[in-house]
């Protein structure tokens, strides 16, 4: 009887266990993207001062042509990378941004980390529905340009996820009007 309980339990651990790991790491398959060692060969379409974290962000898309897709207002094509680097600001003596005379943060070359989406053919089909983004998938990496290991990427997927619109881009007004 004993044994019978422990091994009932031990089944009902092991059925949690898989749950667990398509919800929270099966599907983000951050792994899938590889660093972006070209970004910067691709387009500086926006940059964004993020005044909770003092950070200035750059964000490139390649290859050129999900700029043209975004000015006609289509989903991105398939192999498109998005990057966003993220740069420490320039702090004053109080530890607030410096801002240059038109009121925007001034970087300082410190990165902080990078985000990346990519999107390929079939990438988001494991992806539970009510996190999907498309085909998308989301991968963070270090300064260093390894993967980040502290990244939660179901986070990613479910913050990008109500901007099904914009094909799940928040800059996608950054996209559409980049004379860049
Ligand atoms: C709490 C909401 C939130 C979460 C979580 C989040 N993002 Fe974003 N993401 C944003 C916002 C807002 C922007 C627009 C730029 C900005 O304001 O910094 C953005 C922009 C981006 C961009 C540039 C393209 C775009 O959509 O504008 C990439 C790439 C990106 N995020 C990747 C990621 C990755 C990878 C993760 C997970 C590690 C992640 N994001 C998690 C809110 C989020």
């Amino acid at each position: 009887m004993k044994m019978l309980t422990s091994f009932a339990l031990s089944a009902v651990s092991a059925t949690i266990v898989t749950g667990a790991a398509v919800w929270s790491g099966h599907a983000q398959r951050g792994d899938l993207i590889a660093f972006p060692t070209d970004y910067a060969k691709g387009v500086l379409y926006s940059t964004v001062d993020r005044a909770d974290n003092k950070q200035v962000r750059h964000l490139y898309a390649s290859p050129r042509t999900a700029i043209d897709a975004a000015k006609a207002g289509k989903p991105l094509p398939d192999g498109t990378v998005l990057t966003m680097v993220q740069f420490a600001a320039q702090l004053d003596d109080k530890g607030e941004p410096v801002k240059s005379a038109d009121g925007r943060f001034v970087r300082t070359d410190k990165i902080v980390g990078y985000t990346v989406m990519e999107k390929r053919p079939g990438w988001g089909k494991d992806v539970p529905e009510d996190i999907r983004n498309g085909d998308w998938q989301y991968q963070a990496f270090l300064p260093d340009r390894t993967p980040n290991p502290k990244a939660a990427l179901a986070g990613c997927f479910k913050c990008h996820k109500p901007l099904d619109k914009q094909d799940f881009v928040f800059s996608w007004e950054g996209l559409r009007t980049t004379t860049n």
